[in-house]
C-alpha cells in the first residue's frame, strides 16, 4: 500500500513533468503577434454624401472584419459610441479593448459572410472559429453619424452541438 502510493506519485510527478514539458515550449511556436493597446483617436463627424457614408463604411468593414487593424477601424469611431453589447459600456475605449481582446488572438478567425449598408445603417454577418468551443455566428449592426460610426447593436449565436435543420448555420 505504501508502496503503490508511492508509485502514484511518482507517476503523477513524471506525468506533470510530460506535460509541462510538452505545454511550455508550445506559446513559442505561435506566430509572433504585437497588439497596440492605445485607444486611437475618435471619429469627429462630418456631415458627407450617402455614397461617402457607403465607402467609409466598407472601408471601415475591410479594417475590422478582414485585417483585423482595429487601431485603422476605430478612427472610424464615435468618441461617444452608443454601445448596447452586454458586455461593454458606451464609448470608444471600452468597445476598442473587448474587441482587442477577443478578437486579436491569432487562434481566432473571422469569415465575412454578408455585409450591407443602407444609410446610416450598416450590417456585417461573420463566422468566427476559435472563440467559443463551436463556430459562432455573429450579426453587428451599426448606426452612422456622417462620416463616424456612432452606435452599435450585436446579435450572437454559438453552433449548437445538435441541429433539427439539415442546412448548416453556415
Ligand atoms: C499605437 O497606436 C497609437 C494610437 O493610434 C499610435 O499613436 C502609436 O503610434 C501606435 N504605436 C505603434 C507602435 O504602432
Ligand atoms: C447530441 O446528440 C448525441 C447523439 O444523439 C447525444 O449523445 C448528445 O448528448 C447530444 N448533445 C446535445 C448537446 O444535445
Amino acid at each position: 500500500m505504501h508502496f503503490s502510493s508511492k508509485v502514484t506519485t511518482t507517476l503523477i510527478l513524471f506525468f506533470t513533468f510530460i506535460r509541462g514539458a510538452v505545454c511550455v515550449p508550445a506559446p513559442a511556436l505561435l506566430p509572433r503577434y504585437s497588439v497596440n493597446t492605445t485607444v486611437p483617436n475618435p471619429c469627429m463627424p462630418q456631415a458627407v454624401s450617402p455614397r461617402n457614408q457607403e465607402d467609409i463604411f466598407f472601408g471601415f468593414v475591410n479594417s475590422f472584419y478582414i485585417t483585423k487593424d482595429y487601431q485603422e477601424a476605430y478612427t472610424h469611431v464615435a468618441g461617444d459610441l452608443i454601445n448596447h453589447n452586454p458586455t461593454s459600456v458606451d464609448g470608444i475605449a471600452s468597445s476598442f479593448s473587448v474587441v482587442n481582446s477577443l478578437f486579436t488572438s491569432p487562434s481566432v478567425s473571422i469569415q465575412l459572410i454578408h455585409q450591407v449598408f443602407g444609410a446610416p445603417f450598416g450590417w456585417v454577418h461573420y463566422r468566427v472559429d476559435g472563440l467559443n468551443p463551436l463556430p459562432t455566428a455573429f450579426v453587428d449592426v451599426w448606426r452612422m453619424d456622417g462620416s463616424c460610426l456612432a452606435e452599435h447593436w450585436d446579435v450572437i449565436e454559438e453552433q449548437p452541438a445538435n441541429t433539427t435543420n439539415p442546412h448548416p448555420l453556415f
